[in-house]
């Protein structure tokens, strides 16, 4: 029997992962609830019955706590989580904090779980629920025939913003549904019955013609030239088997940009082109 640390246990995650220990009659002979000190001596309910009392999260002693689910945000474990292994104490982190560490194995169990026999690492993280689904119905795929690429579009619920969140959506419904004024705080904008085409940080996707002409060289082994510089900045997206000759590949790219390409004497391929700012 184990002693298990749920750190966030007041948030969405928290609860839902107290709840599923509960439910799983998880062989634990304690389950402690730690959040942040405003939380400190509130209860949060445990199965059916049984009521946690809330420890502060920064007073608490690893050292005896077997597993610590983490669930308080990045910052937290990363001051928290290295603390909790140094005291022995396995931490399974749901923030993305430790999600692209050398160090730290990044595990989904149906997918990966073996990984964990041969990891150093007390730190376990797991990755944004999006991707757990997507990995294990790829790796479902996989099984039947290789995967070159896979477009994926998400669409992220109130919920992943956390409890707060929920709360606003649920007063804004409850406003809307009796004409009451809208407050915000958690979104920019009115949530309730509304949805938002862009959250977070957009990402350029695509990689650059100069980073392409790097993936030829090396793919084929031969040297790469643009004639004029403006032309290494445009973004392009483009796969190839890359079973096809040289030329055909440099055909069709240049052909994008409204170019050509020539192959010099010594091999080297130059391509020109219609530049991008
Ligand atoms: N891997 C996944 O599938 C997945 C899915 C959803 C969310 N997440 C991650 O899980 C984390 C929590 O998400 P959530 O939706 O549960 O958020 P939430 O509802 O806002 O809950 C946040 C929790 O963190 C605690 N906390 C905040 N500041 C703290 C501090 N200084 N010290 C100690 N505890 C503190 C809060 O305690 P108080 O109530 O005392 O403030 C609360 O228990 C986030 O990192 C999120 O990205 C992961």
């Amino acid at each position: 029997m184990v002693k298990v640390a749920v750190v966030g246990a007041t948030g969405a995650v928290g609860r839902e992962m107290l709840k599923t220990l509960s439910e799983r009659n998880f062989p634990a002979k304690q389950v402690v609830a730690l959040a942040s000190e405003q939380s400190s001596g509130k209860q949060v309910s445990f199965g059916e019955e049984k009521l946690l009392t809330i420890q502060p999260l920064t007073h608490y002693d690893f050292h005896g706590t077997d597993i610590a689910l983490f669930s308080a945000g990045s910052q937290r474990s990363k001051e928290f989580a290295p603390k909790a292994a140094a005291a022995g104490c396995y931490v399974v982190d749901n923030s993305s904090y430790f999600r692209m560490h050398q160090d730290v194995t990044l595990i989904v169990p149906e997918v990966n779980g073996n990984n964990l026999q041969s990891t150093q690492s007390k730190i376990i993280a797991n990755p944004n629920c999006v991707a757990i689904p997507l990995v294990m119905v790829l790796k479902a795929l996989e099984s039947l025939a290789s995967i070159e690429r896979a477009v994926v579009s998400t669409y992220q619920s109130v919920s992943g913003k956390g409890r707060k969140a929920m709360d606003e959506l649920f007063r804004q419904t409850k406003a809307v549904m009796v004409g009451d004024a809208i407050a915000k705080e958690e979104f920019p904008k009115q949530i309730a019955f509304n949805l938002f085409p862009h959250i977070d940080t957009f990402r350029e996707d695509g990689i650059t013609f100069e980073e392409i002409g790097a993936i030829l060289s090396r793919r084929y082994g031969v040297p790469v030239r643009f004639e004029n510089e403006a032309l290494k900045k445009c973004k392009i997206r483009a796969s190839f088997s890359g079973t096809e000759p040289l030329d055909h590949v440099a055909s069709v790219l240049s052909a994008i940009r409204n170019g050509s390409f020539e192959q010099i004497t010594d091999g080297t391929i130059v391509f020109t082109g219609e530049g991008c700012n």
